[in-house]
This record gives C-alpha cells, sequence and structure tokens, in this order.
C-alpha cells in the first residue's frame, strides 16, 4: 500500500522517479507526486489525484525541472480520499521540505492540536501532512534534516514509512521505517530508496534491507543507517535475484495474463535446488531441524489468497509431516489469546512479506514464545526479517494485484516443506518422498497443458457469462481451498459477487441459494484416485442440478461420470488428490481474468484494492 522512491545522484531524476512509480504502481493507484530539488535550490512538487498516467501526462506537458534529487510517491488513500491536496508530497517549512509517506500514523489527531494550537496550518486532511509540519519544526530548530527526523519519528506512532528532503540540503534524501517496508538500492555514484526492490531494480541489483526503527540518509556518494536514537546500526547487503525484464508486461494484454502464463515457472523455480537424489533438502533450513522435531504443533498464518494457500499445505502437512496444523486469518489469530509457546511452529505465507495483518500476527507469535518460518516471495521483506526461518517461493515479481503465480508457489513451497518436515521428523520413507517428489516435479508441464488447452475455451466461455451477478464454486477436501480461491479471485477482479463453499456443507445451508440457473463450478476429485470423494461430490452435483443450477464442473481428463450433470466441463490432466489443487487453480484463473476482461475492467488494478496491504 503506497509506493514509494527515493533518488540521488547525477542524472536528473523526474523520469527515474516516475519510472520506479510504474513499477511500484500496484501498491497503490488513486494519486501519484514527487518532489524535486532542482540545481538552483528550489523545491518543486508535482501531483495528481488519479492512476500515475495522469500525472505522467501533468509532467509531460509542464516538466518540473531537471534536479537530482528526489522523491516519488504512488498512494492507497487511508486518511483523506484520493484528492490532488490529499496526495503527496507533503510541505512544510515554507514549501521548503517534502515528504511522502507508507503506513497510517495513529496518533497523527493529537499531533495535529499540538501543531495547530503552535499556529501551524494544514493544506490535506492526512496523517502525513503531520509528521511534515512536524518535521518542518524540527528542521526549523536544527537546521539538518537527519537530526530533526530523528527528533520527528520518535514522536510519531503506527507504521510507516517516510522519505524526506529539503532544499537546503540537496544532494540528500532521508528515510525511515516502522512496521512498513523501506529497502536500499546501491548505485554507482547514485542511491535509490524504495517500498521494495521494483523501485530501482532497472538500476541496481545491489540492495540493502533496513531493519525496524532505522533511518537511512542517502547521498550520491554515502548511505548511512542509523537507529532511532542515531547509532550506527549494520545492514544486511543482498543481491536482487528478479531481473527488471521480469517486473515488464512484455507484450502481455495485462499483468495478470503474463502471470497465469508463468505458473508452470512458478512452482518450477520454487522446487529447483530443493530436490536432490529423490528427497527433499530445503539449503535455507540447514541446521534448523530442531524447529521441526522440537514442535508438537503448526500453525500456518496468513490473509486472502494466502491463506487458500495455507489451507491447502494443511492436508500435506498432516498427510506427511504428521503433526497437526491448524490454518488461522492472521488478523483473526492476532487479536485473541491463543494458546501457543516454544512447541509451537507458527508458518506465515505472503507473497509480498510485507501484509501488516500478518506481520503483527507473527510479532506476536514470537513474543508468545512460538518459533515462526516465513514463506515469501519478496527478499528483504519484512516478515522473513522477523522470522526463525524462511523459505522463499521463486514466483518472480508479482504485479497484478490479483495474486496467480504466487499461489502455486506457495503451496509448492508448502508441500516441499511438508516433505521436509516429514523426513526431519521420521514420519516419512524414503521411498514415499520420491515417488511425491516425482509427482510434485510433474506439476509444471501439467499446468502447461492445462493453459495449452484450455485457456481459449475458459476465455470463451468465461466472455459469454459476463453478465452473470453471482457465482457459487464448490469443492472437497483440497478442492475446497480452491473453491474459495476461485471465488475470491472472481469478486476481486469481475466484481461479481461469488462465494465458496465445502460441497458437503450446501445442504446445511447455502443450498437455499440455488435457484434455475445459477452458475455453480464445482472441484470434481480423480474418479481413480479419489473415488469415494469423487462419489460424494457427484451425488452433491445432482442435488443442486436438481434446483436448476447450471453446473460448470473442473474434472480430471477421462472423468466421464460428470458429463450427464454437467453443462460445461473444464479438464485438467490425471494427479493425485494432492496434486489437484495446483491443477484445478489455472481454470479458475483464467475465468476470472476471462470475465473481467470481457467486462472491460482493469485486471490489474481492481477498485479499492492494493497489492500490498500494509495497514492493519
Ligand atoms: C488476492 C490477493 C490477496 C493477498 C493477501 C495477502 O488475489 O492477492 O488476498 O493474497 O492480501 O497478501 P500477501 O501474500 O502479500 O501477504
Amino acid at each position: 500500500m503506497c509506493g514509494i522512491i527515493g533518488y540521488v545522484g547525477p542524472r536528473p531524476s523526474q523520469d527515474i522517479l516516475i519510472s520506479g512509480l510504474a513499477r511500484l504502481e500496484y501498491r497503490g493507484y488513486d494519486s501519484a507526486g514527487i518532489a524535486v530539488i532542482d540545481g538552483d535550490g528550489s523545491l518543486g512538487t508535482r501531483k495528481r489525484a488519479g492512476k500515475l498516467q495522469v500525472l505522467r501526462d501533468d509532467l509531460a506537458a509542464h516538466p518540473l525541472s531537471d534536479g537530482t534529487t528526489g522523491i516519488g510517491h504512488t498512494r492507497w488513500a487511508t486518511h483523506g480520499g484520493p484528492t490532488d491536496a490529499n496526495a503527496h508530497p507533503h510541505l512544510a517549512d515554507d514549501d521548503r521540505l517534502a515528504v511522502i509517506h507508507n503506513g497510517i500514523i495513529e496518533n497523527f489527531a493529537e499531533l495535529k492540536s499540538e501543531l495547530v494550537a503552535e499556529g501551524h496550518t494544514f493544506r490535506s486532511e492526512t496523517d502525513t501532512e503531520v509528521a511534515a509540519v512536524l518535521l518542518g519544526r524540527e528542521f526549523a530548530a536544527s537546521g539538518d534534516l537527519v537530526e530533526a527526523f530523528r527528533a520527528t519519528v520518535s514522536r510519531l506512532e503506527g507504521a510507516f514509512t517516510l522519505l524526506a528532503l529539503h532544499r537546503d540540503q540537496p544532494g540528500l534524501v532521508v528515510g525511515a521505517r516502522r512496521n512498513s517496508p523501506l529497502v536500499i538500492g546501491l548505485g554507482d555514484g547514485e542511491n535509490f530508496l524504495g517500498s521494495d526492490v521494483a523501485a530501482f531494480v532497472e538500476h541496481t541489483r545491489h540492495a540493502l534491507a533496513i531493519g525496524q526503527d532505522e533511518i537511512v540518509a542517502i547521498t550520491p556518494q554515502e548511505v548511512t543507517v542509523t537507529d532511532f536514537s542515531g547509532d550506527a546500526v549494520d545492514v544486511e547487503p543482498f543481491e536482487v535475484v528478479w531481473d527488471a525484464a521480469a517486473a515488464d508486461k512484455g507484450g502481455w494484454s495485462s499483468f495478470m495474463a503474463k502471470e497465469v502464463s508463468e505458473e508452470p515457472e512458478a512452482v518450477a523455480n520454487t522446487i529447483r535446488g530443493r530436490v536432490h537424489d529423490g528427497t527433499v533438502q530445503i539449503p535455507e533450513l540447514e541446521g534448523l531441524d530442531e524447529l521441526f522435531t522440537g514442535i508438537d504443533r503448526i500453525i500456518v498464518i496468513a490473509c486472502g489468497t494466502a491463506a487458500y494457500a495455507g489451507m491447502v499445505g494443511k492436508y500435506a502437512l498432516e498427510q506427511w509431516a504428521r503433526v497437526p496444523v491448524d490454518v488461522e486469518l492472521a488478523h483473526e489469530f492476532r487479536y485473541r489469546d491463543p494458546v501457543i509457546g516454544p512447541r509451537t511452529l507458527v508458518v506465515s505465507i505472503s507473497q509480498s512479506g510485507e501484509t501488516m495483518d500478518t506481520l503483527m500476527a507473527v510479532k506476536f507469535a514470537r513474543e508468545a514464545g512460538a518459533k515462526t518460518l516465513s514463506i515469501c516471495n519478496t527478499q528483504g521483506a519484512t516478515i522473513p526479517r522477523e522470522s526463525d526461518a524462511i523459505v522463499y517461493t521463486h514466483a518472480g515479481p508479482e504485479v497484478a494485484v490479483a495474486s496467480t503465480k504466487a499461489f502455486v508457489a506457495q503451496i509448492t513451497a508448502l508441500y516441499l516443506l511438508a516433505l521436509h518436515v516429514g523426513r526431519v521428523r521420521g514420519a516419512l520413507d524414503a521411498e514415499t518422498i520420491a515417488e511425491q517428489v516425482r509427482q510434485l516435479e510433474a506439476v509444471p508441464e501439467k499446468i502447461a497443458r492445462v493453459l495449452a488447452t484450455e485457456q481459449e475455451h475458459i476465455e470463451q466461455f468465461a466472455h459469454w457469462m459476463a453478465d452473470t451477478r453471482s457465482v457459487i464454486f464448490l469443492g472437497r477436501h483440497v478442492g475446497y481451498p480452491i473453491a474459495l480461491e476461485g471465488a475470491l479471485k472472481l469478486k476481486e477482479i469481475s466484481y461479481i459477487h461469488a462465494e465458496g463453499f465445502a460441497a458437503g456443507e450446501l445442504k446445511h445451508g447455502p443450498i437455499a441459494l440455488i435457484e434455475p440457473g445459477q452458475p455453480v463450478f464445482v472441484m470434481v476429485p480423480s474418479p481413480s484416485s479419489s473415488p469415494l470423494l469423487h462419489a460424494k461430490v457427484v451425488s452433491n452435483i445432482q442435488e443442486i442440478r436438481a434446483r436448476g443450477a447450471r453446473i460448470i464442473a473442473v474434472a480430471e481428463e477421462g472423468d466421464a461420470a460428470v458429463l450427464p450433470f454437467a453443462d460445461e466441463v473444464l479438464r485438467i490432466p490425471l494427479a493425485e488428490p494432492l496434486f489437484e489443487p495446483l491443477l484445478a487453480v489455472v481454470p479458475l484463473h483464467i475465468f476470472a481474468m476471462g470475465l473481467a476482461t470481457a467486462k472491460g475492467l482493469d485486471v490489474d488494478q481492481p477498485r479499492n484494492l492494493a497489492k500490498s496491504v500494509t495497514v492493519e
């Protein structure tokens, strides 16, 4: 939520800021702005409500300046609606300093009253302007931006990444973070700050991760990181593995279309390097066996699509590692009083690694003495830094707001983890592991087959359904979380009401929703590998068909039993039950995307949403 970039160096910053914001726009897209210190020491700003293109057009017509120190922001509104006035940067100190912010300053009302009482005036409804005015007051006292920044952040409560520049100190950008992301990009005679590495990956792959409650000052030649008291701290260097092209749309109509097409590689790349001689060895977990042997329970925490991946992972963890697993929405887990301790492993799942609900739950679990492991797709992100162990998914940058390739990569990482834990705990023999590994390794090719054989058909079908007002998704066992994922994806990008249910639950209430013509997607388990579940689901199909539902079956190639009852069949290749979700979700992703496209909607940037949800 909110994308942030800062630049100091020899090059004119305006274009660098705008292209960085274009790569960050998925973090928020209701307004954008930049501030640049010009060669003559003046501070120019431009900010506009609307997508980045509005700002771009404005700057193309009236360029700001060729100043080489700048900051830029793309916003997802929290305090104050998406207007020009509420867009960032916010100015203070007689318009000589500019501030951008991601997060929420919880004590802003109290600080604002204090500043108003001192005679300061405000031009926006945002909490950010309070930080800017506070910084201006502190700068007036010390004449030093870093010192003023330190005094300012010590007054703030809540979550924030703040960046500031002052025209009296050109060639300097100062930043700070608390519970909100900020990374440093190290260039040659130039340096960058960004909400994530996407901000600067086209310029450098050398990066530094900044810790919690730290302040960074960048000049073209130097990077200094201190804690909030001013003491120097160690920073962790890392090389960005994503290349800039991976975060480009290429020739695709949308990032989502590109990312769905990358689902086979997301699985393959997540497996790569973790399978040797038919067994699973996750290098990141070497020497950490105690995390898995010294526990009697696993709790998986995540939000949205990542939580559905967690629900799928539960089946594998329990079946292979023989450990009881609970899956909980991170925000629900955080605010109850769970029974956890040193014998609990809390596994968090987050594509961005920045979701505030998940981050707060991880910290809470650690404080309660639990062990923590994070499954994450983004290097340098906060959640892995707060965890005892990390297993990265290697889906590559996911830009579309709706998560697709990260979902299949998360399930893959959970399966690898389940096999790893099963081996370490002695719950699995070598032969079983080898067989499951073989099945997992076959998944990328099977997903590619779904894309090759079904995509066109599903897109056409989605087109016919463009006027649909409500869709139901049903599944049993691992098909249940896939039904939830199918419904979430559809509502998220096509704004159609959709619900996912456990197929067995239908008769306990939701079947009342079925009326003639109601479209119902059903995840049909394999008749050969899950005959019992298959029979149950076919019965469920008959129950709703008898009440007039239109059945769209997601069924294995060759399953003829569904044909008499299905109005439409979307085929997936044969797989063992645990591997079906990785295939069955692909038609659902294609369908949601196809339907949103047929309605003429922006599939990459759906209304009201942002990719990385950094507020609670
Ligand atoms: C849905 C979607 C969201 C995210 C959720 C968690 O398509 O993308 O539901 O899965 O906000 O995000 P991460 O994985 O970044 O923690």
